[in-house]
């Protein structure tokens, strides 16, 4: 028999899809699930569990009693390359086919074992729906987490209106480039003068069999079954789109930002555990602190985003020329068919004001006093752990929901500016200019600051004590 204590605990299932800006947020909830009183099973495939024992060493996963971790295959073929982001289109398609049947063996050989408590409910990536059958078998709640912003789920799921009214998938490759983008959708309640350009990144295709066309269409109806959809934002950022959402979905809960809640969280005794994939260099903290308060450009694609050779030249160039002070981390895989190469004039240029590293501890970044603004590629983790700091930003968004959030963060919340996705470095130079030392980046900055504020309010934590009462301890 286990301790009598632990078996009394409600048993959490926690399952993210398996990329970094699922992970993070999903780690943190299961964190503060934890300090509530529940058991925490956290599943990761086992390619990332691979790396996460990398970064943390092998032996401090499972340290603690009551928050153990586990692993299935994510379905995709062997690899001797642990260190790079897998492609997340092959990656929706083999966890949606092959990982339900793993998925159920290890819930009930978990539910086999006397010494834990049986498996009580369910919280999944939203994009893992199928984890949905277990928990419909086990007759236990299933909360979907959607770890976009709400406007980039709201979003996804009107990709069955734009496909009704013909809007997408496109016609032609054309399209692509003769202005039909620009399309403003004026049938999204709260989301009024939005482009089609700025729908998460898959309206560009022209085939409408494409798997990243059908999946978003499934996942966010079958969205409809769970017991409650959660989403890592708050009420006073997203209002009008949480209330659209509610009129689709029937429970709806923001709980974010999650890493502020996470850092409130008295008696952390889980500290131990963090999430990220690749080795954090905390350098960069030191010569932050050596820098004058607002005076840096913090720039960072996030975990997938890759570019061209050539674009990483144009904002190489566009730094350089702005003149101003940054810290610029280049993902071993940030550039397409080869490892970066920077151009050495630049580095030249550029050695006594700007900072290069490839993976660094981004909330610390972002929270340090002397990092003033933030090129980013507009991943809603990254937009905002940048709202909760209060730092204005530069948008070049890459893929999915990010042209949403681009969207949001410069139209509706007055702190961003985009640059075109066909990057140049006058405008690299300019933008990275009005951001830092101009009126507008002054402006936005201030606004920033007021988001950062109303980030702070209650609303979340109460919206997850009502979670934790009205939906995961139902059974
Ligand atoms: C993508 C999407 O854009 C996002 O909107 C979607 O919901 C999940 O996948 P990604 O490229 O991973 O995201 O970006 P983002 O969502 O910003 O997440 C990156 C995470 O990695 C952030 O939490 C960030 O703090 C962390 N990070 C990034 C680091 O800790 N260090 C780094 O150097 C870079």
């Amino acid at each position: 028999m286990g301790d009598m204590d632990l078996m009394l605990k409600p048993h959490a299932i926690c399952i993210p899809f398996p990329a970094q800006g699922h992970i993070n947020p999903m780690l943190k909830l299961a964190k503060i699930l934890h300090s509530k009183g529940f058991y925490i099973t956290f599943i990761n495939t086992e390619f990332n569990h691979r790396r996460l024992c990398k970064v943390l060493g092998t032996d401090t996963l499972n340290r603690h009693p009551s928050f153990k971790f586990e692993t299935i295959p994510d379905g995709l073929p062997p690899t001797e390359n642990f260190d790079v982001t897998q492609d997340i289109p092959s990656l929706c398609k083999s966890t949606s086919e092959t990982c339900l049947e793993p998925f159920k063996k290890l819930i009930s050989r978990l539910n086999d074992t006397t010494t834990i408590p049986p498996v009580s409910c369910i919280v999944s990536d939203g994009v893992m729906s199928f984890t949905l059958d277990v928990a419909d078998e086990l007759g236990i709640p299933e909360v979907l987490f959607w770890t976009t912003s709400a406007c980039g789920f709201l979003a996804y799921a009107h990709y069955n209106t734009l496909m009704e009214k013909g809007l997408f998938p496109l016609k032609d490759y054309a399209d692509l480039t003769n202005g039909y983008l620009d399309t403003t959708l004026d049938f999204i309640p709260s989301m009024k003068g939005i482009r089609l350009k700025d729908m998460p990144s898959f309206v560009r295709s022209t085939d409408p069999d494409e798997f990243m066309v059908k999946f978003p269409i499934r996942e966010t109806r079958r969205a409809k079954k769970a017991s409650a959809i959660i989403l890592n934002t708050f009420e006073e950022l997203e209002h009008d789109v949480l209330n659209e959402l509610s009129s689709i979905y029937s429970k709806v809960y923001s709980i974010g930002p999650l890493h502020t809640l996470e850092n409130n969280m008295k008696n952390d005794d889980l500290q131990f555990l963090s999430s990220s994939l690749w080795k954090e260099e905390t350098e960069c903290l030191k010569w932050l602190d050596s820098k004058e308060s607002n005076s840096v450009v913090y720039v960072n694609f996030g975990s997938i985003a890759v570019m061209t050779p050539e674009q990483l030249v144009e904002f190489s160039w566009g730094l350089a020329n702005s003149n101003q002070t940054f810290l610029w981390i280049i993902r071993p895989d940030l550039v397409s068919r080869d490892s970066p190469m920077l151009p050495p004039e630049f580095l030249e240029a550029t050695k006594d004001r700007g900072l290069l590293a490839s993976w660094c501890p981004q909330e610390k970044v972002l929270n340090h006093p002397s990092v003033g603004g933030f090129l980013t590629h507009s991943g809603w983790n990254s937009t905002l752990e940048s709202i909760s700091s209060g730092v204005p930003m530069i948008c070049w968004p890459f893929f999915a929901d990010q042209q949403t959030n681009c969207w949001f963060s410069c139209n509706e919340w007055g702190i961003a500016m985009e640059i075109d996705s066909d990057v140049d470095r006058k405008q690299v130079q300019k933008l990275v200019t009005m951001l830092m030392v101009e009126e507008k980046g002054e402006e936005m900055r201030q606004m920033a600051m007021v988001w950062k504020r109303k980030a702070e309010s209650m609303s979340s934590s109460m919206n997850i004590e009502s979670l934790i009462k009205h939906v995961l301890l139902r059974s």
